[in-house]
């Protein structure tokens, strides 16, 4: 790995865009990490190659267990790769929203750590039925649409023997994936992590070539935003920090 500076722009997803990032200077990092929301609503302002290789080139230095870097990024600007993994988003969120409309966390770890399936929702009729909600079906027709992809023969699953779904092997992809959001922000951008498409995996991985081995971790979708979130609902400190044990006193400074 080389810590070269991005090639010139290779090419505009769109219309160029501007040089360098917008508001970088008068952004905090305080500002940064308290008020980088989800965007699911973008203006026509393209973003280019450009934009998206600068936002790639600070994501990279985000940490990887064994510093393996597992990932690969597809900048999805192709309209039948962008459909098929709109198609995937969509199809999942139906379910999604299903599943929370039945009282449900969805797909959540909630039988001793494995998801205990959708009970008596029907996906099936799920999956069949439209769904009406703009947030989802216009995420693969962002501006930027990048689909992250983890190879899997890089990853140390520290509780692959444990008996419970895993999490410790996402860790080495999802902190790049939210640093490739602090670098859009960075930008002027704004975007949402994804994970819907994970779904149906397979059918969105042969959409984006991916050779055996690889997994999808995220589908990003980056742009302007048409409103920026500035305060983010999030619990306080003492709501999730004790001291010396979990039913310890609660971290208060
Ligand atoms: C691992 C992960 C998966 C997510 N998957 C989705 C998704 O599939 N679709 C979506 O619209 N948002 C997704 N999100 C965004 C969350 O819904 C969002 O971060 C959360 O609701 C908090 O909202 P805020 O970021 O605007 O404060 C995901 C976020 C994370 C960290």
């Amino acid at each position: 790995m080389t810590d070269a500076t991005p090639s010139p722009d290779p090419g505009p997803l769109g219309a160029p865009g501007p040089s360098a990032a917008p508001d970088a200077d008068a952004l905090d990092a305080d500002t940064l990490l308290r008020a980088t929301g989800s965007v699911r609503e973008f203006t026509d302002r393209p973003v280019t190659r450009a934009e998206v290789a600068r936002i790639l080139d600070l994501a990279r230095f985000a940490p990887s267990g064994g510093n393996q870097q597992p990932w690969h990024v597809v900048s999805v600007e192709a309209p039948a790769v962008r459909a098929a993994l709109g198609e995937c988003i969509v199809t999942a969120a139906k379910e999604y929203l299903t599943l929370r409309t039945a009282g449900q966390r969805p797909f959540g770890l909630t039988v001793h750590g494995r998801w205990p399936g959708p009970g008596p929702v029907d996906l099936a009729a799920a999956r069949a039925a439209d769904l009406d909600a703009p947030a989802f079906t216009g995420l693969a027709q962002a501006p930027a649409v990048l689909a992250v992809l983890v190879e899997l023969g890089k990853l140390a699953a520290m509780d692959a023997e444990l008996d419970r779904h895993g999490v410790v092997a996402g860790a080495s992809i999802y902190p790049f994936c939210w640093q490739i959001l602090l670098a859009a922000r960075l930008e002027g951008l704004g975007g949402v992590l994804t994970t819907f498409a994970v779904r149906d995996e397979p059918t969105a991985l042969a959409a984006l070539g991916a050779p055996p081995g690889w997994a999808l971790a995220a589908v990003i979708a980056l742009g302007e935003p048409v409103h920026r979130p500035t305060r983010l609902r999030r619990e306080p400190v003492a709501a999730f920090a004790t001291v010396d044990g979990f039913a310890g006193p609660a971290l208060t400074p």
